[in-house]
This record gives C-alpha cells, sequence and structure tokens, in this order.
C-alpha cells in the first residue's frame, strides 16, 4: 500500500509518536495543571514541554502564547470569532481558502461582516495587486493560507503581512499544509496569529492543533469564545486573563499533545530544511511523470519552490472518483478525489463542482512510491 493522502493526515505516525501517547496515558495521567500531585505535575510539563517544542519549531518567542486546541479549525474560530466584530470590520481573505476559514467568515459576513475575497490566477498564485486594492485603510484583519490544500501553492504571507500591517490590519494565516513541512519563522515573517493542525505535517495524532500569538498582540483584543475550567484562578468565575488559559477551555488532549511533542521532537532533530529537500525531491518527480502524460492535466505552479508536494490533476475521459477507487482497489495507492473541502480553491483552479484527484507525498514516501503512482495514473489514463 502506498499512502498518498498526507494533505489530509500524515501516516504512519511514527513509533515515538505513538510511545509518548501511550508513556501519557500509562506514566503521566493526572490532570496537568489541575491536581498538585505528582501524575499532574508530570502531566502538566509534557503539555508544556510541547508548547516549548512547537515555539522553537515555528519561531514564537513565548510558549505560552502557543494556545493548544484540538485542530486549526478550533485555532481559526478562536481567532475570528474572537477578534472581529461583524457590525463593524472589514476582512480580506483568499480565494483559495478551505471552509475552516470560509465556513466562519461567512457566518459572520451573515451578521453584517465585511468580506473581500481577493482573487488568485488559474494556478492558485495571489493576485498581490488585487490584494493591496482590497487592502483599504480600515481592514481589521487578513485571513490567508500558506498554502492551499487542494493544488499546494504557496502564498506570500510575508508580503502579504507587510500590505496588512500597512493599513493597521492583522494577519492570521492558516498554516495547516505547511507547518512542519516548510520552515516557517512567524516573527520574521510578520504573522500576528499562526493557526496550525497537529495531525499533518507535524507528524501528531488527530485532535491536537494551535494558534500562536505574536508577542505585540494585546491578548485581550481576542474574546475567549468559550469559558471554563483552566486549573489557574479558581476563585474567579470569569475566564483569566493570561495566556495560554484565556484560551484553553477545560481539559486538553493530553495523550494526543504528548505525541505531538514527539513529532515535532522527531522534525527538529531531522531539520525541517531536509523535510522540504526530500518533498521538493518527490513533487518534481511526480510533476516530471505525470507531465508526460498527454490525457492528465495537472493544477498549481511547476515550479517545486512554488508550491507544496500536494499536486492535483484529472485525467481526460475519467471521472475523479473512478481514478480515486482504481488507484486504491488495482494499484493499492490511496489518494483523495472530490473538492477537499475548499470550494473556492475549485472555482479558482475551474475544477468546480467535481474536483480533483489529489497526491500528497510526505515524510514517509520514497520516490519508488511516486514511480508507482505516475505507473498506476499512465495505466488508468491508457485505459
Ligand atoms: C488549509 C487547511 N485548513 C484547514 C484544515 C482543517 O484541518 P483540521 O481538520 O485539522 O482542523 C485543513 C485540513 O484539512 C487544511 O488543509
Amino acid at each position: 500500500m502506498i499512502y498518498l493522502d498526507h494533505a489530509a493526515t500524515s501516516w504512519p505516525k511514527l513509533p515515538e509518536v505513538l510511545q509518548a501517547m501511550t508513556g501519557f496515558l500509562e506514566r503521566a495521567g493526572g490532570n496537568p495543571g489541575r491536581s498538585g500531585h505528582r501524575l499532574s505535575i508530570d502531566a502538566g510539563r509534557i503539555v508544556y514541554e510541547t508548547r516549548e517544542l512547537l515555539a522553537q519549531l515555528l519561531g514564537a518567542p513565548d510558549p505560552l502564547r502557543v494556545v493548544l486546541t484540538p485542530n486549526v479549525t478550533y485555532a481559526l474560530n478562536i481567532a475570528m470569532l474572537g477578534l472581529l466584530n461583524p457590525v463593524t470590520d472589514r476582512v480580506v481573505t483568499t480565494g483559495i481558502e478551505h471552509n475552516s476559514v470560509m465556513r466562519p467568515l461567512r457566518a459572520l459576513e451573515a451578521q453584517g461582516l465585511e468580506l473581500v475575497v481577493v482573487p488568485c490566477g488559474p494556478d492558485g498564485q495571489l493576485d498581490m495587486e488585487a490584494m493591496q486594492e482590497a487592502l483599504l485603510p480600515g481592514a481589521r484583519l487578513v485571513v490567508a493560507s500558506h498554502a492551499s490544500n487542494v493544488m499546494g501553492t504557496l502564498l506570500p504571507v510575508g508580503e502579504i503581512a507587510e500590505l496588512a500591517h500597512a493599513v493597521g490590519a492583522l494577519l492570521l494565516v492558516d498554516a495547516a499544509q505547511t507547518a512542519g513541512v516548510i520552515p516557517i519563522d512567524a516573527p520574521a515573517l510578520g504573522i500576528d496569529l499562526l493557526a496550525f493542525t497537529g495531525h499533518k505535517g507535524l507528524l501528531g495524532p488527530p485532535g491536537t492543533g494551535g494558534l500562536i500569538i505574536a508577542p505585540e498582540l494585546d491578548p485581550s483584543v481576542i474574546r475567549p469564545i468559550l469559558s471554563g475550567g483552566t486549573g489557574s484562578r479558581s476563585e474567579e468565575e470569569r475566564q483569566p486573563e493570561m495566556l495560554p488559559d484565556r484560551l484553553e477551555f477545560g481539559t486538553g488532549n493530553g495523550p494526543g499533545v504528548a505525541g505531538l511533542g514527539a513529532g515535532v521532537q522527531h522534525l527538529l532533530d531531522y531539520g525541517v530544511d531536509a523535510v522540504r529537500a526530500h518533498e521538493c525531491a518527490l513533487t518534481q518527480r511526480m510533476l516530471d511523470g505525470l507531465g508526460k502524460i498527454p490525457s492528465v492535466t495537472m493544477y498549481g505552479p511547476l515550479d517545486v519552490e512554488r508550491r507544496t508536494a500536494t499536486v492535483s490533476l484529472r485525467i481526460e475521459g475519467h471521472s475523479v472518483s473512478e481514478v480515486g477507487w482504481r488507484l486504491d482497489e488495482d494499484f493499492g495507492v490511496l489518494s483523495r478525489v472530490g473538492l477537499h473541502c475548499a470550494p473556492a480553491a475549485h472555482r479558482t483552479l475551474g475544477t468546480f463542482p467535481e474536483g480533483t484527484v489529489r497526491l500528497a507525498a510526505g515524510l514517509s514516501n520514497t520516490e519508488a512510491d511516486i514511480d508507482v503512482a505516475i505507473g498506476a495514473i499512465r495505466e488508468i489514463a491508457s485505459a
């Protein structure tokens, strides 16, 4: 079996990730921050260490500004719903966003938010002139993916940050597709809020993710969208002011956070630069091989420096569901087909409503895997 669905979730999980998860339950099963006994203290230490590792990997100067959430969807909602006033605010976003960005924004738009969606070109590249025009003074927030989950296109988040800051807007980046696979230094890029998920490039388990809040951003501007127990300031019936407690509600996913810490430690040891080099080599091989099959249309930039390893394609004369089914049944190649939770991106590409076949290589794949996938697509295309 060849797993090429790393854009959905990375697999297989590393042995050290599994060990960290079972180890948490077996040896540190207390509730972090709630009790004073050794099991609670051990659990709290593991959670704090994961914050430190994430801060190191993503360039956050303060581990307490790493808010842990169940996934990037929660992180994005905490940031957008907490920050925005739908009656007064204007938000700018892009034409390739995932529903984790678009659905909360459309819901806020229905309450009065002014929403501007800046178009992207046919390969997903953002129209920076249109972005500049959309960023009139008064915009409150720009929300942008770091990379598309449909065709891998990278957006220039550093340049977007400059444009946003020039008019006093904040930048929220959805790094679901890039954290762990592209080096990210959030302060250097000028990212005010960095939302990430733990189960993709960060190599952790499902049910993990987070939001990194820049040191310059006053956390009191983000209203907590939920409230409840934190283990801190128990005498108060209001949500604590300080981070991360202000934006973490109830008992977290201790085993998941322990597994995420092990995944991030692996990335720090291996090096995100090395991950990127590996994935660029696999992507180049995939693009070269698929490019030789006449009935295949590929989407996204052909320059691997401008994209991730996520490759979307269609084969003339074959529905995407047939291709996905045959890849799995006949060749053991696991892909994803359809709209990938990002209808806006497909409208941009012109692949709405059928969608695409998505082949997304990751750290665990080899050149031989890519060759099998190319051979399988060639054979399906020739039938
Ligand atoms: C760009 C992007 N944003 C958001 C998400 C949502 O991720 P999660 O389901 O982990 O919240 C995904 C993953 O599918 C994604 O690729």
